[in-house]
């Protein structure tokens, strides 16, 4: 039997106007992020509907989310089984699906999305999802690399719209960057901040430019990585064992780019390029590009620079 029931009509008193703090959050996209999100949002005492497209992906991101939260109740609980069990069924009974995108807002405080890194269909949803949430509803996506503006642009509530920007695996980073445009209201950007510390997670602010703070530093890193194994100065292993062992970080990086997924990797290095064509470090890297069309896009796609079973 499934942990999860299906949508259900909230009742109408939990649409009134906004309140201090956020409590029914609609995350649209149930990928990797889309999920970790609503899967973390549950797990902390919110009303959640996670939306996709059809009930195949909604029922994969199912299976991912209650393999994470197991973990997660193994961590926090260790061997208390009963508060393990209680804590695992608590959550997932906050958590609803949906394949309704529209439907999914009507009684939402705050919209995540978390759908694929495409301006036109991003802007779409968001014209949709304008005219059918609530006027106090608080409107984030948690694109990596497109231009939070550029997507609020689509809407008529550029003062009640912002980015909220996790890291994979939500579950487990503990960051998350709040981003606000011009537009921004003081109130949404505190109500966005306050979420993601309800969240569990600590919060930095950053303003709506490329890559935000992490990105913008762990791209050109992880690019840098790739172009010292392309000269043949350090094969992908030394490269990731020296990172590990010289700098402390928890994976190489060409571990970690074939985690985060080469393809989300060149998706947002090309976008940098095409904005700022001469930045050296935004340069396209041709082993990258080769291997992204190959398919071989790292951890989820069973290879990149290594080999891994296939999720
Ligand atoms: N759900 C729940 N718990 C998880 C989990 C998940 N998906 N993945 C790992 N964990 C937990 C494990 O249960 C384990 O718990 P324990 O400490 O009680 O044993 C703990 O995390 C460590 O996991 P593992 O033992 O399996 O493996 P590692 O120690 O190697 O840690 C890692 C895995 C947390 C992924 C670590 O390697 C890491 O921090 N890597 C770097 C990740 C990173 O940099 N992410 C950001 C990428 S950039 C991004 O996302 C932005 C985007 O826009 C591109």
């Amino acid at each position: 039997m499934s942990f999860f029931t299906s949508l259900t009509k909230r009742s109408l008193s939990q649409t009134a106007a906004m309140s201090a703090a956020i409590k029914n959050v609609t995350v649209i996209g149930s990928g990797l992020m889309g999920a970790g999100i609503a899967q973390v949002a549950a797990q902390t005492g919110h009303s959640v509907t996670m939306v996709d497209i059809d009930e195949v992906a909604v029922t994969k991101a199912q299976k991912r989310i209650s393999d994470s939260i197991q973990r997660v109740a193994k961590k926090k609980f260790g061997g208390e089984v009963e508060e393990a069990t209680k804590f695992v069924s608590e959550s997932v009974a906050r958590l609803t699906t949906s394949t309704d995108a529209v439907a999914s807002v009507s009684s939402a405080d705050l919209v995540v999305e978390a759908i694929v890194e495409n301006l036109d269909v991003k802007k779409k949803l968001f014209a949709e999802l304008d005219k059918a949430a609530p006027s106090h509803t608080i409107f984030a996506s948690n694109t990596s690399s497109l231009s939070i503006a550029k997507i609020a642009d689509a809407t008529t509530r550029k003062d009640r719209f912002g980015g909220l920007h996790f890291f994979n695996p939500v579950p487990v980073m503990k960051l998350l960057e709040v981003v606000r445009i011009p537009e921004t209201s003081q109130d949404t950007f505190e109500a966005m901040r306050d979420w993601g510390k309800a969240m569990g997670k600590v919060t930095v602010e950053c303003k709506d430019t490329p890559g935000f703070i992490v990105n913008r530093l762990l791209i050109p890193y992880l690019m840098e990585a790739v172009r010292l194994m392309e000269r043949g100065d350090a094969s992908a292993k030394d490269i990731d064992v020296a990172m590990k062992l010289g700098a402390g970080h928890p994976m190489g990086p060409l571990e970690l780019l074939d985690y985060v997924g080469l393809d989300t990797g060149k998706f947002i290095l090309d976008g940098w390029h095409e904005n700022d064509p001469d930045r050296e470090l935004f340069q396209p890297s041709p082993l990258v590009d080769k291997l992204v069309t190959a398919g071989k896009f790292g951890v989820k796609s069973g290879e990149g620079f290594y080999k891994y079973d296939k999720k």
